[in-house]
């Protein structure tokens, strides 16, 4: 955070100081009351079971300079309108501020933080960057992520997340970027949109909002993003990973009457970035040759999982254009960890069963993704997915969840656990499939899918657990790995 007194911050967000006008707010800006740290703004938001008005007295007790809210609090305060959009001032002057600091941004249906993860990892080794762990990427986290920066940041490394039309832009308007990567177009929240062109439009506003000295890194091998070069005025870049097994092509390929192996546009240039033979290791780790214009290098990746190839290479393409060497990319994909909870965690228990813990969230393309990744792991063994309900999907629910149940059973799972009644159409499509052998199991919330799993599982069993975040399923990993000791 740049420091700024709070009657800057009244000026700049058009609110009522009720305070010190010269008390500075040196620390960061939160909207979560314990993480507030000392000389840090406290911005009181109201949710639908918590006011964070209600915390005003213990932020400024936990070392808050004020409370920028919505309504009167009996401490120091800078009241206004629409906290968010009090937030998005904020981060618009920070950035105007700091012409030195780079801004990128990453959005696509599945792998943002993950991708963001993989590029900071690879950009912190340029200079200072800001992107914070987790999923910082909507009307708060975005602005919050921004007032982040301070004078010494170089790099800032946003994602961006979309729930209707222009959200993206509204975002992009906040902290310019210059560049944009989108990583695919597919179903997450595509009840929201109303199909996936409309996804592809919403996405597509990164690119539309990058200046004509702006870079735009898009995914060759999804047609819906690489059309989106139409629609933006800075150079485009594009990646593939067509030497990719099979199973990845399948991820993200809209239903169009062509096969996936062939080029999506034959016009199309040839990518920059490429990444080619892609093979996994005993944990479905991914190794490929990365080839870049700059040459090419092995990389041998520790996140688990063939959909990370992409992101990584995205990542790579990103830092590339900021200026990253290739030995470095190569060496900083190799060393690149999971920086947010709960995305492909892979953990053995000592009795030989290993849990695959990817319950951040759902959506039809990443629980497909992650049952290759359950089905490569368990490839000697028996596959078990526990999987929640997919949230707002809208009219795309029903057949999404059908699809999924139907995907899993043609991937030879021996158990399909379905928590919860919403749930429930992934068991029907499931046991729809004639050559299955497995068992579809219904189980009322998690504590019955881990009093289910118990008794079943042996050593060489894979789990997998899946659902959307509100089907709240992260915890069952934990459950499940003090099962091996209990
Ligand atoms: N490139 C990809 N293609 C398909 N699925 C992916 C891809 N990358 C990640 N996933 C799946 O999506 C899950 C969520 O990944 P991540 O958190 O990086 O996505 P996100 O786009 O940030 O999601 P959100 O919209 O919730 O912020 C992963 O655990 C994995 O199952
Ligand atoms: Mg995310």
């Amino acid at each position: 955070m740049i420091p700024l007194s709070l009657a800057r911050i009244a000026e700049i967000t058009g609110g009522s100081l009720d305070g010190d006008p010269a008390a500075m707010v040196t620390g960061e800006v939160v909207i979560d009351s314990r993480r507030i740290a000392p000389g840090g703004l406290f911005a009181a938001v109201e949710g639908e079971r918590v006011d964070g008005h209600d915390f005003a007295a213990a932020v400024i007790a936990a070392g808050a300079v004020a409370v920028l809210g919505t309504r009167p609090v009996p401490v120091p305060s800078v009241l206004v309108a629409d906290v968010p959009a009090a937030l998005a001032a904020l981060a618009g002057f920070v950035a105007d501020s700091l012409p030195a600091a780079r801004i990128a941004g990453i959005t696509g249906s599945s792998g943002k933080t993950t991708t963001k993860d993989i590029a900071a990892q690879l950009i912190e080794r340029l200079g200072p960057t800001i992107a914070p762990a987790g999923s910082f990427n909507n009307e708060f986290g975005h602005p919050l992520t921004v007032l982040r920066a301070d004078a010494a940041t170089r790099y800032l490394v946003l994602e961006l997340s979309a729930r209707g039309i222009g959200h993206i832009a509204y975002l992009c308007g906040i902290a310019p970027p210059r560049y944009g990567v989108v990583l695919n177009v597919g179903r997450a929240h595509a009840g929201k949109f109303g199909g996936l062109d409309q996804v592809a439009r919403a996405k597509g506003e990164l690119v539309e909002a990058l200046p004509a000295d702006g870079v735009a890194i898009l995914n060759a091998d999804d047609p819906r993003v690489l059309a989106m070069s139409a629609r933006t005025q800075a150079r485009v870049v594009t990646f593939s990973c067509t030497g990719a097994p099979h199973a990845l092509h399948a991820l993200h390929a809209p239903r169009r009457p062509h096969a996936p192996h062939e080029p999506p546009q034959s016009h199309a240039p040839q990518p920059s970035f490429l990444a080619a033979d892609i093979r996994l290791d005993d944990l479905g780790r991914p190794g490929f040759t990365l080839l870049t214009p700059d040459g090419s290098a092995p990389v041998r990746l520790r996140l688990h999982g063939v959909h990370n190839v992409p992101n990584a290479v995205a990542a790579a393409a990103l830092a590339s254009e900021l200026g990253l060497g290739l030995g470095e990319i190569a060496d900083g994909l190799n060393a690149a960890v999971a920086r947010s909870r709960w995305r492909m965690e892979v953990r053995q228990r000592a009795d030989g069963v290993t849990i695959i813990n990817d319950a951040y969230n759902a959506n039809p393309e990443s629980v497909r993704a992650a049952i290759d990744a359950l089905r490569y792991l368990a490839r000697d063994g028996r596959g078990f997915a526990v999987l929640g309900h997919m949230a707002e999907l809208g009219d795309f629910s029903a057949a999404s969840h059908a699809e999924v149940g139907e995907f899993a059973a043609n991937a030879g799972l021996a158990g399909l656990i379905a928590v919860g009644d919403e749930a429930a159409p992934i068991l029907a499509a499931a046991r729809g499939v004639r050559s299955w052998h497995g068992e579809a199991i219904a189980a009322p919330d998690g504590a019955g899918a881990v009093a289910m799993l118990v008794n079943r599982l042996k050593p060489g069993d894979v789990v997998l657990i899946k659902a959307s975040r509100a089907a709240g399923l992260e915890g069952l990993a934990a459950e499940l790995e003090l099962e091996a000791t209990g």
